[in-house]
């Protein structure tokens, strides 16, 4: 038997760090398992007979591989070339009819659109809004407080931007509790790794409800229109009606859950770190900075997956067309080479060039939203109660796609 090559020994060590990525304690804590992948380089090859022919996580490499359009996301027709199954599921076509899965000029088109009313200009003209609405979450929050600890993910993480970005679409108020648990059922086929049978099916009624809401709230906007931007793209015959129907259903859902996570995950690590916890509530105009290094430190979104539109390579790691790569925006935000003392949360840290947003062609278009609730909701949170602490430490999280505490108890204490 010959030696194995130089490559295919580093592809064996890249699908065991993979594994070991995948597996329980993995999905718990993977930055010891990115740090591992630093070690080996910026990209590593697979084994041929892999799901992705390479990782992507060096901090440079992962920027280019994301602009480059030489690589491209999963759209309609790679997916027809690579499973027979997957029109017969509705989330993943809802996915598919979105700007998520869209190019060329769909990808355009859908971003022009949109673009307008979630750019920076219009996040901070909303930032009254986001204000009055975090007040109030707030007060809610110190009332439900005074009977003991409460599930901050749930009393405010997740209603204000939910309600935030409902106000922008134009979802009526009493609609939006209907919405996390669905949004949640819908997510999990964004998951990296195997989705169970019962994970799609409950997507896919996720999806054929969510897609039910909005044609209904679409045809109520088109008899009575309102000053939103369901109305506004109701009025617009840009976007055949399924694709209508997907984005507002992705951008309804891109836009709460991951800003959730922002706060949430926010949260727990000032509280891990109190000198920053105090100095930030000391000087919420530190708030910028420490938002930045959250989303560095412990982003909602760990990965994003292209596939190569032609033969190449990054790195001098060969790609052949049509194999995906498997790109850890998350490991990039850690890469020693990038940033000094990378497992060091530091809120004063400037040049935080983080890839939590990801970059290029899909880079988020909610960015400087999500950027502004978080900056807004953080210091207003700290300064309202004055002894937040831990009821108890959160279950461990599992997700590498809106990764976030499914509750997290606090102690708010009282103002007195
Ligand atoms: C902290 C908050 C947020 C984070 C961490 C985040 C993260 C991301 C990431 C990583 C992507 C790119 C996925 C890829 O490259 O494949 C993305 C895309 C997107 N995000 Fe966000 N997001 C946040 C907030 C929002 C908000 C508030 C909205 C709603 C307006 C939003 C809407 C979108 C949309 C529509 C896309 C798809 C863009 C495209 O494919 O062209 N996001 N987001």
């Amino acid at each position: 038997m010959s030696a194995p090559t130089a490559a295919s020994a580093v592809a064996a060590s890249a699908a065991a760090l993979l594994r070991e990525l995948l597996s329980d304690q993995g999905r718990r804590d993977p930055y010891p398992v990115y740090a591992r992948l630093h070690e080996l380089g910026t990209v590593v090859p697979l084994p041929p007979d892999g799901k992705h022919a390479a990782i992507v996580h060096g901090h440079d490499a992962v920027g280019r591989v994301l602009r480059d359009p030489g690589f491209a996301v999963l759209d309609g027709d790679y997916l027809d070339r690579t499973s027979t199954r997957w029109r017969e599921h509705l989330a993943v076509q809802t996915m598919q009819n979105s700007v998520f899965h869209a190019g060329g000029d769909r990808l355009a088109r859908v971003r022009r659109l949109f673009g307008q009313v979630f750019s920076a200009s219009r996040a901070a003209t909303l930032e009254p809004v986001i204000e009055r609405i975090a007040d109030r979450l707030l007060d809610e929050l110190a009332a439900a407080a005074e009977h003991g600890a409460v599930d901050v993910m749930a009393r405010f993480a997740l209603r204000l931007p939910s309600d935030v970005i409902g106000e922008i679409l134009g979802v009526p108020e009493p609609d939006r509790a209907g919405f996390p648990a669905r949004v949640k059922a819908f997510d999990a086929i964004l998951e990296l790794g195997q989705r169970s049978f019962r994970e799609l099916r409950a997507a896919d009624t996720a999806a054929a409800e969510l897609t039910a809401y909005f044609a209904a709230l679409v045809a109520e906007r088109r008899v009575r229109p309102a000053d939103d931007l369901v109305s506004a793209l109701a009025a617009d015959d840009r976007l055949p009606e399924p694709e209508l129907l997907a984005n507002l259903i992705v951008v309804f859902n891109a836009g709460f859950r991951t800003t959730a996570n922002l706060i949430g995950n926010g949260l727990h690590l000032l509280l891990q770190h109190p000198d920053s916890l105090a100095a930030l509530r000391a000087d919420p105009a530190l708030a910028p900075s420490c938002v930045e290094e959250i989303l560095r430190f412990d982003p909602p979104v760990h990965f994003a997956v292209r596939f190569a539109v032609h033969d190449t390579e990054v790195d001098g790691v060969p790609v052949p067309e049509g194999r995906t790569v498997l790109i850890l925006t998350a490991a990039a935000n850690r890469d020693p080479a990038r940033f000094a003392d990378p497992d060091q949360f530091d809120p004063t840290r400037t040049d935080n060039q983080h890839y939590a947003f990801s970059a290029g062609p899909h880079y988020c278009l909610g960015a400087a939203l999500g950027r502004a609730v978080g900056r807004i909701a953080l210091p207003r949170l700290l300064t309202r109660f004055p002894r937040l602490a831990l009821a108890a430490e959160p279950a461990a999280r599992h997700q590498f796609m809106l990764r976030g505490y499914d509750r997290l108890d606090l102690l708010c204490g009282t103002a007195s």
